[in-house]
């Protein structure tokens, strides 16, 4: 068994989760190449490594998509059955209800693009699995900048008018074996519950004991370069899809780790 991005939040919790596992960084395979020799035929691939700076991909759309797509067809060339990990920014944000696997994707972003590319190339042994702002104590990402904030100042501006389920990836890799035993195909696994980014700051810091007020703004008052979807919250349809902890549980489990 094979974890490429072992060095990402989510290839460390698989890490973590299956220690039998061969654990791959960058260092041993820049998954926009191909395979470098010896790693034979897998009995399964869990495949995180990803081009995730969905900023950066607005400048350089190429170089995402020979990591994201290039990296997916090549770790499916690996000849073994496959988890590609996709994101609820293939979807545009205009629904106001869960997106469920039979809604069209239409991504606004170079990165959603890039992801949505990537599980076609994951071809058809494999699981999508489509989840949405992972946290983790590893790697970039929210939590940790807002812990880091929020010790040092009074007041962090967040937006406000993008709603989520902000996902612990120690629930995820929790819950993998759960859906290795269902057919290959799209799934959504994403954190019960959903909330802003904003709504997801208070509770960091009121979990964390800090004191840091919570300034909301719009997207547009904060102005980043890639467009994201206003809602983007993921429900599955399909029967024995596992189902994860409430983010706020994740938030706190992951604070625990920290
Ligand atoms: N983060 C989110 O909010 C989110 C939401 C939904 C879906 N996802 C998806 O979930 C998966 C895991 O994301 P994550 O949050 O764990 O990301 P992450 O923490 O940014 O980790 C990604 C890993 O991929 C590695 N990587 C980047 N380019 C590579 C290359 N060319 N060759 C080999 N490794 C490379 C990075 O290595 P370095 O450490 O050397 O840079 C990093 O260890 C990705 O498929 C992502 O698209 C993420």
């Amino acid at each position: 068994m094979l974890i490429t991005g072992a060095s990402g939040q989510l290839g460390a919790a698989l890490t973590e989760a299956f220690p039998e596992a061969r654990a791959l960084t960058r260092a041993d395979w820049d998954v926009s190449e191909t395979p470098p020799p010896g790693l034979g035929t897998p009995a399964l691939v869990l495949h995180t490594a990803a081009w995730t700076d969905v900023d950066g991909a607005e400048d350089d759309p190429q170089g995402a998509a020979a990591v994201n797509v290039g990296g997916t067809a090549h770790a499916a060339a690996l000849g073994a059955p496959l988890v590609a990990f996709s994101t609820d920014y293939v979807f545009d944000g205009r629904k106001r209800e869960p997106y469920v696997e039979s809604d069209a994707p239409n991504p606004l972003s170079a990165y959603g693009r890039s992801k949505l590319h990537a599980e076609a190339a994951a071809g058809e042994r494999a699981w999508v699995v489509r989840t949405s702002a992972l946290f983790g104590w590893r790697s970039h990402n929210f939590v940790r900048t807002m812990l880091r904030l929020g010790a040092e100042r009074d007041e962090v501006s967040v937006v406000a008018d993008q709603r989520t389920s902000p996902t612990f990836v120690g629930h995820l890799a929790a819950e993998l074996p759960q859906l290795l035993e269902l057919p290959f195909g799209v799934y959504h696994v994403a954190a019960d519950g959903d909330c802003t980014w904003a709504e997801l700051a208070v509770a960091i810091f009121e979990e964390a004991g800090l004191s840091c007020r919570v300034r909301e703004i719009s997207s547009a008052e904060w102005g980043a370069p890639a467009e994201r979807p206003a809602y983007s919250v993921l429900r599955s349809e399909k029967p024995g899809t596992p189902r994860l902890p409430h983010w706020r549980v994740g938030l706190r489990a992951c604070l625990d780790r920290l």
